[in-house]
């Protein structure tokens, strides 16, 4: 499969590498592609920067270009940019969505008022269902966003049985991405689909909840998992 990674962070080189290693072709967005190569060392949890990763291993396979020609020809769009400037990288991205399955990671996280950060949209409307309004012509499907980066792609390095959430309005769509995830290690029973995508409302108001045992435990590596009588 070709995939566009829109996302040059933690959450996009996970992914990318995570792809790649499976046998697709990944083209991984940014706005400057010579800027990005240029940012070398790492940032302030320690994550390389998107120019050291791509010296590394894990990246040989991954072309680094624009977010515009990442989604050109793509089979699969992966959305991991900033949550609030993810509408104006999609728009950029012109007619080359239309038809495609977007799985989006992002979360509207606003860090403009410090740690934690607050949600930019919440209750009555999410940013994935945002997203789905402004490009109706993509099929969206809201998952991987309640989980940190390593995890996404590793599951079993949070012990027992654990969860990750699926929203969309598109079934096909949500099927395709429910086997991407199987593909990087989710067990069938541990995917939850929690329904259209107005239900991203639920899973992105989870983020204030991650962030506080983010902040209370210092590590990432956690996850929910939801049981059922
Ligand atoms: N970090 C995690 O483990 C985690 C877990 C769950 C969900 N998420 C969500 O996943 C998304 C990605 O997170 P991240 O930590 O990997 O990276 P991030 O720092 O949130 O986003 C990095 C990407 O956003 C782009 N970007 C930033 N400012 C921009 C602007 N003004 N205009 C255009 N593009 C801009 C960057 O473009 P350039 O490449 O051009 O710099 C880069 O590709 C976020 O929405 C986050 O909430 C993260």
């Amino acid at each position: 499969m070709k995939v566009a990674v829109l996302g040059t962070g933690s959450v996009g080189q996970s992914l990318s590498a995570k792809l790649a290693s499976l046998g697709h072709e990944v083209k991984m967005g940014t706005r400057d592609v010579a800027a990005s190569r240029e940012r070398k060392g790492v940032d302030n949890f320690g994550q390389p920067l998107v120019g050291e990763w791509l010296s590394s291993p894990a990246a040989k396979k991954v072309q680094l270009t624009t977010f515009l020609e990442a989604t050109k020809g793509a089979d699969l769009v992966v959305l991991a940019t900033l949550g609030q400037i993810a509408h104006d990288v999609l728009a950029s991205c012109g007619q080359h969505l239309d038809g495609k399955v977007i799985l989006d990671i992002t979360n509207p996280l606003d860090f403009s008022k410090g740690f934690p950060p607050t949600l930019s949209v919440c209750n009555t409307a999410s940013l994935g269902e945002q997203l789905q309004a402004a490009f109706p012509k993509a099929r969206f499907v809201k998952s991987l966003n309640t989980l940190s980066n390593p995890v996404m792609v590793k599951p079993d390095l949070v012990p027992g049985d654990h969860n990750v959430f699926v929203s969309g309005n598109d079934e096909t769509a949500k099927q395709q991405v429910k086997a991407l995830l199987e593909s990087f290690g989710w067990k069938a029973a541990s995917i939850i689909d929690v329904g259209d995508i107005t239900t991203a409302r639920a899973t992105e108001m989870l983020l204030p909840l991650w962030v506080r045992l983010f902040g209370a435990w210092k590590t990432p590596m956690f996850n929910f998992a939801v049981r059922r009588a």
